[in-house]
C-alpha cells in the first residue's frame, strides 16, 4: 500500500467528537443575558438532551425576563445569586465580560454548581488561580468555554498529528482578526476589553493545545486610545517548533490556522477556531480535503460538561484547569510585554 493510500485510511479512522445529543441531559442555568448567552442556549436547546432552565441578569430583571421569553426559558432572574440559589439547576455558564467571569464563576461554585465559564477562564492569572482553588477545593466541575478543542475538525487534527501523518510539527499560524471597535465590551478597558482577552485567546489556545507551554514569548502591541490592545502580534518558542500569532480587533482578516510538519501540513480555512473545512496536504502535493461544519458548534463544549459531570470528573480532560491557568500566565506575559493593564491593576 502507498504511503498516501496509508495515510488516507489513517484520515477515515481519526477521532470523532462524540455525538452531543448521546451527552446526559442536566439543567443549565445562565448568568449574563448577553449576546453569546443566546448561541449557547440554542445549541443547548436544538443540539443536546439538555434544557436551559433558567437565566440571570444582573443589570435588570427585565433584560432576563426579555431573554427567557426570546429563548422559551422558563426561569428568570434578577440576580445571579437568586439563580445560583435555584436548586433544579445543575449547570451553571457564566456568560459575563472578561472583567466579571471570576465573581459569578465564585458565586457559582461557592452554591455547589458544576460551571462553564466563557473564555478568557479570567481577566488574569490571579483571578483564575481564585476560582481554580475554589472549584478544587469545593469538588465541582469547572471548564472555561474554549469550545475549540472540542469540536469535530479540533479531534481529527490532535489524531492525525498524534498519528503521525504530518511528521514533526514545526511551525503553527493563526490569526484572528474582527473589526469590533464599535462594541462596547471591546473599547472598554474597566470590562477587560481589547482584542487579546477576546480574540488572540483563540491563537493563543491553539498554539497551547498543539505545542503546549512555550518556552519563550515574545510579543509586540498596539494600545488604542481607550488604553485597551487594538492589535498584538505574538511569537511562542518551543524547543523545536515556533508559533507566529496575531490579533486585531481593528480589522477582519482571514481567520485562518496553519499546521506544517516535517512530512505535511494541515491548513485550517476561516474561522479555524469554528467549525470548518482543512485539508492536509502531503509532501509529493497530494491534497485531502475534510470537512468538519455542523451547525452552531457551541454543543460540543456543552455536551463534554455533561459527560464529565456523569461521569464524576471536575475537569475535562480535553481542556483541564491546569490548562487554563497556563493559558492565562500566557496570556499575562503577553499583556506585561505590550503594557496592557486594566483600570482595577493599576
Ligand atoms: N465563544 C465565543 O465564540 C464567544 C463569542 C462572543 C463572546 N464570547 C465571550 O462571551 C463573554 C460575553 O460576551 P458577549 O458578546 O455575550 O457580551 P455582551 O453581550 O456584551 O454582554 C454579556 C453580559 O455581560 C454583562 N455586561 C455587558 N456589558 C456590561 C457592562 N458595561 N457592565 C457590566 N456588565 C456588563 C451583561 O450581563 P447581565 O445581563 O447580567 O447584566 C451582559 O448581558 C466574553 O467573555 C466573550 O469573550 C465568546
Amino acid at each position: 500500500m502507498s504511503d498516501n493510500a496509508k495515510i488516507q485510511d489513517i484520515i477515515r479512522d481519526a477521532a470523532t467528537a462524540p455525538d452531543p445529543m448521546e451527552a446526559p441531559a442536566y439543567r443549565w442555568g445562565i448568568l449574563g443575558a448577553g449576546g453569546i448567552a443566546r448561541k449557547l442556549t440554542d445549541a443547548v436547546t436544538d443540539h443536546t438532551q439538555s434544557e436551559v432552565l433558567a437565566v440571570a441578569s444582573a443589570s435588570s430583571a427585565a433584560n432576563a425576563q426579555a431573554f427567557a421569553q426570546e429563548k422559551g426559558i422558563e426561569r428568570a432572574y434578577g440576580s445571579y445569586a437568586e439563580l445560583v440559589a435555584d436548586p433544579d439547576i445543575g449547570i451553571v455558564y457564566v456568560a459575563t465580560t472578561h472583567s466579571n467571569h471570576h465573581e459569578p464563576a465564585l458565586l457559582a461554585i461557592n452554591a455547589g454548581k458544576h460551571v462553564l465559564v466563557e473564555k478568557s477562564f479570567t481577566q488574569n492569572l490571579a483571578q483564575a488561580k481564585q476560582v481554580v482553588e475554589a472549584a478544587r477545593a469545593k469538588g465541582v466541575f469547572v471548564m472555561e468555554a474554549m469550545w475549540t478543542p472540542h469540536l469535530p475538525h479540533m479531534h481529527v487534527i490532535r489524531d492525525l498529528i498524534k498519528r503521525g501523518v504530518i511528521g514533526d510539527v514545526v511551525s503553527l499560524e493563526a490569526d484572528h482578526g474582527q473589526k469590533l471597535t464599535h462594541v462596547e465590551r471591546m473599547v472598554r478597558p474597566e470590562l477587560a476589553g481589547g482584542a487579546l482577552l477576546d480574540l488572540g485567546v483563540y491563537p493563543v489556545s491553539f498554539a497551547h493545545d498543539i505545542l503546549g507551554v512555550p518556552d519563550r514569548v515574545t510579543a509586540r502591541g498596539r494600545l488604542r486610545d481607550t488604553g485597551v490592545d487594538g492589535q498584538v502580534g505574538m511569537i511562542f518558542d518551543y524547543p523545536n517548533a515556533q508559533a507566529v500569532l496575531a490579533t486585531s480587533m481593528e480589522a477582519k482578516s482571514g481567520n485562518v490556522a496553519q499546521i506544517a510538519g516535517t512530512e505535511g501540513c494541515i491548513t485550517i480555512d476561516g474561522v479555524f477556531y469554528s467549525p470548518t473545512t482543512y485539508r492536509v496536504t502531503l509532501m509529493d502535493g497530494t491534497v485531502i480535503e475534510l470537512d468538519g461544519t455542523v451547525d452552531n458548534g457551541f454543543q460540543y463544549e456543552a455536551a463534554e460538561v455533561a459527560r464529565c459531570v456523569a461521569a464524576g470528573l471536575t475537569e475535562s480532560p480535553l481542556h483541564t484547569l491546569d490548562q487554563s491557568l497556563e493559558i492565562m500566565t500566557i496570556l499575562d506575559e503577553i499583556r506585561a510585554q505590550i503594557g496592557l493593564v486594566y483600570p482595577n491593576e493599576k
